[in-house]
């Protein structure tokens, strides 16, 4: 009886594995990019990458070396760019290789909108005057260099300074914190005090518990075949979270919100989404983008900073000329940061370069020959992953896998500051904030709010892990995919926080020396 299951069994996977072959060679054509990890259609591609995690497109591009590779799921196959040329031509196709029907798809489910709102948000998915790819344009001239950029700034700044110094407000001398979770909350609340304003939701405590509930969840929120059971906490956290904006936006955009904010909500209201419920709803699935890849971002760059005892020399050294001191008082002239500070600058870059996950996922809408040689067919995924741009040594060097915080620090032709050495890097190859139409809009503040958060912790304190260990080795394998663009470390890190000198600090300037 044993025997005769265990043959039945045995027949059934050998018949499954033929008829696999044989659907994925019936299904895959000639001139599509090649299909890999088809030693077990379907199945293989899913194994390797839950195995390899934030490695996995990386190890693909080593393995078989292909400028784009087909991954054949058993529900989607995914074109996955690794040539930058490839990357530059699909870029200027994206009314063809479009991010629409994906957000149109995705936020609908993040947010939980009705119907009513989900129609209006995939009314003209595709065209720039729609809900989804006019956002961009909507809010570009509050995220742009100038006044509304500085504000913005200028209040994260300025909650950076409060929460610092509510620390300092403790008994002792030293503080003991857990790394990545004090800046986690450090950064979210600076960032929202300055998208949100003086009414900020996220000062709420129990808000702030209510977002690190929902934000893991995020991406499963937007799968199609997960079951509602297991998206259960994320949900009721989205429904505390939703009730905290219902209850910010009831009389409509606040005065007191930043400009991005205020932009955001009028493009909101233009296309006839003025349930406020739904409006919250929608802040609460966009707060995804604002909130999540500041503080691991600043994370690695204090990570790094602090354990290399001439980096954190260096960066001080260029940070100390532009700290003046009057009546006691330091005062750090903060919009000088990213044109003074080249070291600093340029190891903010490299964390970004080194831990930078952002994988660009675009759809197909229609069969199209990418640079007339490969095909891509009508309902498939295009994939642009940083990684593997990130990590190729024809664009970085052949220390491309080893840590420079010097990488970044020649002069850009341009005269913007310190950017990319023109003769040794492609600047396309960097894509920590992605690349194309969807660029983040909000690049210029999160570089700007990172740096400022580094300078006052840099400027103020020392920090040591606690224990006689040193600086340990932070791993980065479990947690990495949670539809972030940085890499979240695994672990925390407890350490002292000793401040360096008893002084009042305080923000001068926003124009760069
Ligand atoms: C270090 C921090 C940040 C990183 C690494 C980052 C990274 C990215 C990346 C890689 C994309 C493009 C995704 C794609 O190509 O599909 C993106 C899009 C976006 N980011 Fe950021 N971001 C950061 C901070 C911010 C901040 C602070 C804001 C707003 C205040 C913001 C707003 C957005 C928005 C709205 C989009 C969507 C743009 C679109 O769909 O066209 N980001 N971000």
């Amino acid at each position: 009886m044993l025997n005769t299951s265990i043959t039945v069994i045995s027949e059934s996977i050998v018949l499954a594995f033929v008829l696999f072959h044989l659907l994925q060679w019936l299904t895959q054509k000639s001139d599509e990019p090649l299909a890999v990890e088809n030693a077990i259609p379907f199945i293989g591609p899913v194994v390797q990458m839950l195995r390899c995690k934030s490695q996995f497109h990386l190890r693909m591009r080593n393995k078989y070396g292909l400028p784009v590779h087909t991954l054949r799921l058993p529900w989607i196959r995914i074109y996955v760019l690794n040539e930058l040329s490839l990357i530059t031509a699909a870029q200027k196709q994206h009314h063809i290789l479009s991010f629409g029907p994906i957000m149109g798809q995705a936020i609908g489910k993040i947010a939980g909108t009705s119907d009513a709102t989900n129609k209006a948000i995939i009314k003209d998915a595709l065209t720039d005057d729609g809900f989804l790819l006019g956002f961009n344009k909507a809010i570009h001239h509050t995220m742009a260099p100038g006044p509304s950029l500085d504000m913005l700034t200028r209040r994260a700044a300025s909650t950076f300074l409060d929460l610092i110094d509510e620390l300092k407000n403790s008994t002792t001398r030293t503080y003991k914190v857990s790394l990545s979770a004090w800046m986690r909350s450090t950064i979210l609340r600076g960032t929202t005090d300055a998208v949100y304003g003086p009414r900020n939701p996220f000062r709420d405590p129990a808000i702030e518990t209510a977002w690190y509930a929902f934000e893991p969840g995020v991406t499963r929120l937007a799968m199609r075949f997960i079951p509602s059971f297991a998206t259960k906490k994320t949900r009721q956290a989205r429904q505390v979270l939703v009730r905290s904006f219902t209850s910010y936006f009831s009389l409509g955009c606040p005065e007191e919100a930043s400009d991005f904010m205020k932009a955001r909500y009028n493009h909101i209201i233009r296309h006839q989404i003025t349930n406020v419920q739904d409006i919250a709803k929608l802040e609460v699935a966009g707060a995804f983008s604002i909130i999540t890849n500041s503080a691991p971002t600043a994370f690695w760059l204090l990570y790094h900073i602090f354990s290399d005892k001439s980096l954190l020399a260096d960066c001080r050294l260029e940070l100390d000329s532009l700290v003046h001191e009057r009546d006691g008082m330091c005062y750090l002239n903060i919009g000088a940061i990213k044109t003074s500070c080249p070291t600093l600058h340029s190891t903010l870059h490299e964390v970004m370069r080194y831990y930078g996950v952002a994988q660009s996922l675009r759809a197909v809408l229609k069969d199209h020959k990418l640079e007339n040689t490969h095909l891509l067919r009508k309902d498939s995924l295009v994939m642009m992953p940083a990684t593997v741009q990130h990590f190729d040594p024809s664009i970085w060097g052949f220390e491309a896998s080893q840590f420079n915080h010097k990488r970044f620090t020649k002069s850009s032709s341009d005269g913007a500051g310190y950017e990319f050495d023109s003769k040794t890097c492609n600047r396309g190859g960097f894509r920590g904030f992605g690349g194309g139409l969807h660029l983040c809009p909000g690049r210029h503040f999160a570089v700007d709010e990172i740096l400022t958060f580094a300078a006052l912790i840099v400027l103020r304190f020392d920090i040591e892990p606690t224990g006689n260990e040193g600086w340990p080795v932070i791993h980065t394998d479990t947690l990495s995919s949670k539809g972030s663009a940085i890499i979240i470390p695994d672990n925390d890190l407890e350490v002292i926080l000793c401040p360096r000198e008893d002084k009042k600090w305080a923000i001068s300037s926003i124009t760069p020396s």
